[in-house]
């Protein structure tokens, strides 16, 4: 499957021999997409909402059919859908949107694999309110988060906020658990999904989520885009926390009253082009189905490990089962930005350094950080052959 794939993905179809393993990071854009953005840019470029002439309708129908696509993705209705710039971008206006139901001493729970776009916006909000982060730990062993969950959501939590799968480790958290234990106390479920969307179904009746937040760019589509899905109870304790036009009902001078549900949560010119390419590339990936993702990712993980497993130290489940094609690695006495330099002037792309998941690096006493692979759609054997290759000459350049 996964050449005809790379065929799809000019970047890959162009350069024979590059092998790309930063899918983690960013994946690449199929062509599919790239036309439905082009042809809003050459044939229909209008802003959205506002204008009573064809284009602007013509554009603002694609823009609202993508709230739909999104809804069926993740199981849910449009209404409940809300577009950002990003991830990051969605995990603050969830951090700013629900500051007002925490108060002093109430609790909010993280992960200690989260990354800082999951971090940092809670820390703050703490900061503001005098909460306190609790933080449930990672056994080194197994990389697995401590699943006794009910030691530490207790009443005084109020949100619990986890990614889906880590950016580093791969592994894979229980959401529904974790849901079913935030629920028990009252707190609402948050689920950062950046680096799941792309390789696993992630239906949010199933998940039991409150909230859930991806990025577009990591699921085959635009940079600049970003997804919210807020339960409509949820929702409904959102406060807006970007103003502006097109998010309200009514203007004074004085005070303003907000748009419905979803709309309040998108103030300004949204990404018009970026939300049309990111439908298409939700498309592209519900075209290829679950089934064969998942079956050829996991085919391409076991490669992957145990090409990389002579040469480094895996950080993160050795096997396949319940973790993604995110690869962390160690090599002794290699900094992990030689490591990726190297591969990269044998173009292999992967990345390395902290992975914006400082916390998790400075428990697992890597402060160096790691190199990572990251497996996608498009990788196929030879790409994983092409690694090996270049670890070897790394491994004997090196010593
Ligand atoms: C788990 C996770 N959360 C959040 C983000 C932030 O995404 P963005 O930079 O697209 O806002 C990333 C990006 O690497 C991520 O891996």
């Amino acid at each position: 499957m996964n050449q005809t794939i790379r065929e799809q993905f000019a970047m890959l179809r162009k350069r024979p021999g590059y092998t790309y393993l930063d899918s983690g990071a960013s994946s690449l854009t199929p062509d599919s997409v790239v036309k439905v953005m082009d042809e809003y840019y050459l044939e229909y470029r209008a802003n959205i909402h506002r204008g009573m002439y064809p284009d602007s309708e013509y554009a603002s129908t694609q823009y609202e059919n993508v709230r739909t696509i999104v809804a069926n993705f993740f199981g849910c209705t449009p209404h409940e859908i809300f577009f950002t710039f990003g991830a990051t971008h969605g995990l603050n206006m969830l951090a700013y949107g629900l500051e007002h139901i925490i108060e002093k001493d109430d609790v909010i729970v993280l992960s200690e694999l989260e990354h800082h776009a999951n971090i940092v916006p809670w820390q703050q909000v703490a900061r503001r309110t005098g909460a306190i982060l609790r933080v449930i730990p990672v056994d080194k062993e197994t990389y697995e988060l401590d699943g006794n969950f009910e030691k530490y959501i207790d009443e005084k939590v109020k949100i619990v906020s986890v990614a889906q799968v880590s950016n580093v480790l791969g592994t894979i958290q229980s959401i529904t658990r974790l849901s079913q234990c935030a629920h028990s106390v009252g707190a609402l479920m948050i689920v950062d999904a950046s680096q799941s969307v792309a390789h696993m179904p992630s239906n949010v009746r199933e998940l039991q989520c409150d909230f859930l937040v991806c990025s577009g760019h990591k699921m085959y589509g635009p940079t600049g885009t970003g997804i919210v899905y807020g339960s409509q109870e949820a929702l409904e304790k959102l406060r807006p926390s970007m103003f502006g036009g097109d998010m309200i009902e009514t203007v004074e001078f004085t005070e303003s009253t907000w748009a419905d549900i979803p709309y309040r949560f998108e103030a300004g010119t949204p990404n018009v082009g970026g939300i049309i390419g990111l439908g298409e590339a939700i498309t592209y990936i519900q075209s290829i189905g679950w089934n064969a993702i998942e079956q050829h990712e996991k085919e391409m993980t076991e490669k992957l490990l145990s090409v990389i497993s002579p040469y480094a130290r895996i950080i993160g489940p050795s096997h396949s089962a319940r973790r993604t094609g995110v690869v962390s690695f160690v090599i002794d006495q290699i900094h992990p930005h030689d490591i990726a330099g190297f591969l990269g002037e044998r173009k292999v792309a992967i990345r390395a350094g902290h992975h914006c998941a400082m916390p998790l690096m400075r428990s697992c006493d890597l402060m160096q950080g790691t190199a990572r692979a990251t497996v996608g759609i498009y990788t196929t054997e030879e790409d994983v052959m092409h690694l090996d290759s270049a670890l070897k000459e790394l491994q004997t350049t090196f010593g």
